[in-house]
């Protein structure tokens, strides 16, 4: 009996699609195995995460991330830009465990790629509100997720269903930051680094469309200004312009400078339609254009700004999901985000 019930459900599951379009009989057989369909679709967003998570233990948690999150922007909007690097700073390196937010001495907060970090300070304010609200329940990791999500909405981009349950890692390594991409990384080693995480070469290109906002350090680019691969000249892929404008702009390895060119402050398409101009900022900006395998995708999204808002949705919800702790025996629910509960 039970092999016969378990046939049915792997049955009804392969068949999703051509099941729903189907008229059936109304008799409970047939009705329990389309039920299943939909939760082999849930699980595949991430086991054991779900919308419903908080929803008896910390109601009304998107509304206080909500408006600390809006707070912090009506008071500076390039928070937004920031919290969508710290969430993807966090989740390159051990998954999305809130790993990058553990400060001490070897941590990868204290390592040289997370040196520009910024959004700390919004991650704990939010903590301690939801301490004061429900205590020792809602992760650093769902936090920093659901803050990204936020950021993304408020500076004017899409809005997604973000599913929690993700719990705190307990392990931070300075050294594991490395995997991070700097912006001078070639396409196959993203694609790589990508797969690695369980993510596409669609979702590399349009995750690198988050440089429609935010800012780059000019010491990132100094060799593509002066010194391209050692040939004492600039980067020829940059376009002369736009060359003689960032010299002016970067007097000091220190200074910040745009990553959209055109529209810095607008969740738009413009960084896509830049780079067939050779205007894309860092060098593996302007490589999504040069290689073969991302530049047809880099040419749709420059075309189809409304494309690109709904894949930016799909594959940041794609990306809060990488290698989530979900089992009880992993992680914990920090009760500060900066330090493990325990030593
Ligand atoms: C360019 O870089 C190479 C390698 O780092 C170095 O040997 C060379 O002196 C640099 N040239 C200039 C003009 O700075």
């Amino acid at each position: 009996m039970k092999w016969g019930v378990l046939l049915v459900l792997i049955l009804a599951s392969a068949t999703a699609v051509s099941w729903a379009e189907k008229d059936f009989e109304d008799d409970g057989e047939e009705y329990s195995s389309l039920e299943i369909p939909q939760l082999k679709e849930f699980s595949a967003f991430g086991d054991f995460l779900s919308y419903g998570f908080y929803q008896k233990s910390c109601p009304g948690v998107d509304g206080i991330i909500h408006r600390k999150v809006k707070q912090w922007f009506d008071k500076d909007n390039t928070i937004a830009a920031s919290l969508l690097r710290l969430h993807f700073h966090d989740c390159v390196v051990r998954g999305c465990d809130a790993s990058i937010l553990l400060d001490y001495e070897g941590s990868e907060r204290r390592a040289p790629a997370s040196k520009t970090l910024r959004g700390f300070e919004v991650i704990d304010d939010i903590k301690a509100e939801l301490e004061k609200k429900c205590p020792k329940t809602v992760s650093c990791a769902d936090i920093l997720t659901a803050a990204a999500r936020e950021a993304t909405v408020l500076i004017g981009g899409p809005y997604w269903m973000v599913p929690y349950g993700r719990r705190d890692g307990v392990d931070s390594i300075a050294k594991e930051t490395e995997l991070v991409p700097m912006g001078i990384e070639d396409i196959t080693s993203l694609i790589e680094l990508y797969q690695s995480l369980g993510l596409n070469v669609l979702d590399l290109v349009v995750l690198s469309g988050a440089h429609t906002i935010g800012r780059a350090t000019c010491g990132v680019i100094q060799e593509r200004l002066y010194n391209y691969s050692a040939t004492g000249k600039p980067d020829p892929s940059l376009n002369p312009k736009y060359l003689n404008f960032l010299r002016r702009k970067c007097r000091w390895a220190t200074d910040y400078v745009d990553l959209d060119a055109t529209t810095p402050n607008k969740f738009d398409n413009a960084y896509y339609s830049n780079l067939p101009k050779k205007m894309g900022l860092l060098s593996s900006d302007s490589a999504l254009y040069t290689d073969s395998r991302t530049s047809p995708i880099v040419k749709a999204l420059a075309y189809q700004p409304s494309i690109f808002r709904h894949q930016f949705a799909v594959s940041m919800a794609k990306l809060g999901n990488v290698q989530v702790l979900t089992d009880l025996f992993e992680g914990e629910i920090r009760t500060k985000c900066s330090c493990r509960n325990s030593p």
